[in-house]
This record gives C-alpha cells, structure tokens and sequence, in this order.
C-alpha cells in the first residue's frame, strides 16, 4: 500500500484543486494500491491529527473549483519551532502523526513559507514533494506558479472595467493589486490592460516622475489615466529607510494603503479627480483560468511520478517550458522578483508605460 499525505498551507489560489486532483488521478492510474489522507487547514492538520482518508471520488468534479478541499490556514515558518500555547512541540508532532499515519510521503502545497517548511520537514527525515502555489508568482525555482494566471485575469479585468469610467468622468484611476514583496501580478495585469503607470516593490517610484507622466497625458489631451500600483509600492524615500523606520512611518499613516498616499499626492499637485479600487481577495477567488488548469494539472502528474520513482524533498517546477522538479533545499527561503532591467519591463518603457523611476 502507498500512503500519500496530502495539505494545502498559506493563503490559497484558485487551480489547487486542480492541482490535488492531478497529484491523485495520476496516482490512482499507476497504482491500484493507494491511500491518500488528507490534512485539514494546512501544516495545522499535520499537528494536531486532524485528517480525513480520501476516496478517489473526493477528487472529481474540483478541477474548475476556486479554493481547496482541504482548507488552508498561515502557519508562519518562524513560528514552526516555538511551542503552541499549551507548549505542543509543533516539529514533532507533524513527524508523529506521520509516522503514526504510516505515510510513505506527504504532498504539500504552497507558497514561500510553505515551502520553507516543507523542507524543515525534509531535513527532519520525512518523505515530501511540494507543488509551487501562489497568485504571487513569487517562488525560487520555478518559471510560473501555478494560480498566478487566473489572478492576473482577475486584475485585469478590474482596470478593463476601470477604463471605460475612467474615460466617462475624466478622471485618474489607481487599481491596487495584490503582492506585497514583488510586482508581478501587477505588472502582467497593468500591461494587459494599458495601464499608464505601474509601481511595483522592486523600482521604488518617485511622485515627481509619476506626476509628470501624468501631466504628458494631460498636454497630449488624455483626459484620464490608470496607474496599476502593487499593494508594496514603495516610494524612493520609503526604499531608503531602515525596516524598523519604514514600519513605524507606515504605522503612524493616515492612509490605509499605499495608493492611498499615491492618490492624495496626485490630486494636491494635478488638481485631477482621484478614484481607487482595490480588487483585493477576488485576486485569489473564482474558477482557475485554463492556463492554471492545465498547469496544475501537469505538476500534479510530474509530482506523482515523483512519488512513485520515490524522488522525495523536490517542488516540482516550470523551467523554459518543461515540467521539471528542483531540491528543496535550494528553493526554500529564496523570493524570485522581478529584475528591473528584464526585457518585460524594457518593452514596456519602450511603448511609453510608466514606472515612476
Ligand atoms: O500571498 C498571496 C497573497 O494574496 C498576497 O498577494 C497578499 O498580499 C496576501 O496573500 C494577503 O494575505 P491574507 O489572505 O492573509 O490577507
């Protein structure tokens, strides 16, 4: 018997459903011996023993749902190794329901925590194969991941919406979109749906440059511009201070978010109408776009022919379009963003787009 421990940690995305039902199909299909137990709400499942053995037919009819089967909570890495309030042991006791569970290995879904304790578990002795999950598309290793397509389908279709309203009223727009350490659901979506101006964490704006690219439009006679602005926008001024200084700035603001602060600075130096819409947690809602279907679908396959060749502590990954799997071990603790200099951000300089910098 080959028993497989399935959970989806950190905030979800909309195709892994998709994904666990790829990872269980492919193995119902090669094997006709296989038990997959399911943990509930994330690592919090694999702690306190709370699971359910799934049936094949737990798996059909999820690959177009939104959200998980499993449920997913945020665990936070940092918090792995410091006891629970009633001084649980969390390391050890997720290697003693798998050990109990008599698991052969544990699937594991997830984003950049996720995956560092994915491979805490790994360096612990457990057998573990991780998917890359987030809208972020902000893993180490992989090309993609798998949930950032249909988020960014969400957030351009906010500033399509965006636009014809804007035009209406002659007004400045700002679209807030999700990811607070890296830009790339905003700079997808920002040039998908002709943005005018996109700021994202990793080129620190300055008011001046996005002012005057606003006031080009103005002279051109453009009576309305849309800024795609990510939820970490950061000025330069912000960019140089210390984190502690930066956190405490940002807790002493009257603004709630950063485009907030963009907004009230555009309407005192423009004199132009400023609206903002924050698409929020619909980034991370609804049906997987196609792209994320089939996505998942292929790393759910790849992650189970890991299992069954027995190729345990490696996320399966996208690299220069093929399915491929790398070491946890070099994928934990890193954050892939966006290189400033990239040709995707070159081309869309050249085509007049504007990045405050
Ligand atoms: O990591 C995915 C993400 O959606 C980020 O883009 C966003 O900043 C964050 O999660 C929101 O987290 P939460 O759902 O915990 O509010």
């Amino acid at each position: 018997m080959l028993r497989v421990g399935m959970l989806t940690s950190g905030g979800d995305c909309q195709s892994l459903n998709a994904a666990m039902r790829g990872v269980a199909k492919a193995l119902y299909n090669s094997r006709k011996d296989v038990k997959i137990i399911g943990f509930e709400d994330g690592y919090k499942g694999l702690i306190y023993g709370n699971y359910r053995e799934m049936k094949e037919s737990d798996f059909s009819g999820i690959l177009t749902e939104g959200g998980t089967i499993l449920g997913s909570s945020r665990q936070p890495f940092k918090l792995m190794r410091v006891p629970d309030e009633n001084g649980l042991d969390k390391v050890e006791a997720m290697k003693s329901n798998y050990t109990k569970l008599k698991l052969d290995c544990i699937v594991i879904l997830g984003g950049n925590g996720t995956q560092k304790t994915a491979n805490l578990l790994r360096e612990e002795g457990l057998n573990v194969v991780s998917l890359p999950k987030t809208i972020d598309n902000d893993l180490w290793g992989t090309d993609i991941t798998f949930g950032f397509q249909s988020a960014v389908n969400v957030a351009a279709n906010a500033i399509d919406c965006i636009h014809t309203t804007a035009s209406s009223h002659g007004r400045v727009f700002i679209v807030e979109v999700m990811g607070h350490k890296v830009g790339w659901i905003t700079l997808h979506a920002g040039i998908a749906a002709g943005a005018d101006i996109i700021l994202i964490p990793e080129i620190p704006y300055d008011i001046d440059k996005v002012i005057k690219k606003l006031n080009e439009r103005s002279k051109k006679g453009k009576n309305f511009s849309i800024l795609a602005v990510a939820e970490g926008a950061i000025s330069k001024e912000d960019a140089a201070l210390s984190k502690k200084e930066f956190k405490k700035k940002m807790a002493d603001s009257p603004y709630p978010s950063v485009s907030y602060k963009i907004g009230h600075e555009i309407e005192e130096r423009t004199g132009q109408e400023v609206r903002i819409t924050v698409p929020g947690h619909m980034q991370r809602g609804g049906s997987p776009c196609p792209y994320d279907r089939v996505l998942s679908t292929m790393f759910g396959a790849e992650a189970a022919r890991l299992i069954i060749n027995k190729e345990y502590g490696k996320m399966v990954a996208m690299k220069n379009n093929e399915i491929t799997s790398v070491p946890l071990s070099e994928v934990a603790g890193k954050l892939k963003s966006i290189d400033p200099e990239c040709a995707i951000i070159k081309e869309a300089k050249l085509l007049g787009i504007g990045f405050g910098d």
